[in-house]
């Protein structure tokens, strides 16, 4: 089975989790996109949705899916979404795709937050993966300063710009063994929107795709 299938399967078992007249919180990415793709065949079932990027608000209107607009939804009872990296307390890395900020958003606005991927995102210990941060673009350079004491080593992420306007610092070779604390230490940077660590607000669910089939891990 390839990684694509994986996050498909992974997909295939978050959909179980959608109840009828649900407003569903829809993530970013790739798997994100399968879910997408699933949820379009029980549309007539959900009231609507809740995208957490640009991208993933028009994948659901060209299915014909209601996009609405977080402050009209309210409070949702389900987020879905894919990971960069997860450690087995359900503590993630996110922003891959630039759209962390909406992102945690949507998930601390969710009574439940299930995670899709594959089985190698899974890691012992979180950082391997580029951690992203998202940043006010005149801040650029006094931000990639501090993230530098915390031992990791920034960089612009180029030609990109995040849905609110902003760039992406990538920070490389960090070994993030406080996620709570880092992330807290991140997001205290002035100029810093968010930071791609999810671990005040980790998933509750983390649906794994593998070679074996699917498993779940619970917080
Ligand atoms: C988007 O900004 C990210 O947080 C994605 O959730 C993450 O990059 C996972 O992407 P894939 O599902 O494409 O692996």
């Amino acid at each position: 089975m390839n990684q694509d299938a994986m996050k498909k399967a992974a997909a295939e078992a978050a959909i179980e989790y959608v109840e009828p007249e649900m407003i569903v919180g829809i993530g970013t990415g790739s798997t994100a996109n399968h879910f997408i793709d699933l949820l379009a065949k029980i549309k007539g079932k959900i009231d609507g949705t809740v995208a957490s990027s640009e991208a993933s608000a028009e994948r659901l209107r060209g299915h014909g899916i209601p996009v609405m607009d977080l402050n009209q939804a309210g409070d949702l009872s389900l987020y879905v979404d894919g990971a960069d990296e997860s450690n087995k307390h359900l503590h993630l890395i996110k922003g891959g795709g630039g759209a962390l900020t909406r992102e945690k958003i949507v998930a601390g606005a969710s009574e439940k937050f299930i995670c899709i991927a594959d089985e190698t995102k899974l890691v012992s210990v979180l950082g391997k993966f580029p951690l992203p941060v998202e940043v006010i673009p005149m801040a650029q350079s006094f931000v990639a300063r501090q993230l530098v004491k915390f031992g990791g080593t920034p960089e612009l992420r180029a030609g990109f710009t995040t849905d609110n306007g902003n760039i992406i610092l990538d920070v490389h070779n960090l070994e993030i063994m406080q996620p709570e604390k880092l992330e807290t230490q991140i997001n205290m940077i002035p100029g810093v929107v968010t930071v791609g660590i999810f671990a005040h607000r980790p998933a509750d669910v983390l649906i794994l795709g593998g070679e074996s089939g699917v498993r779940t891990i619970t917080a």
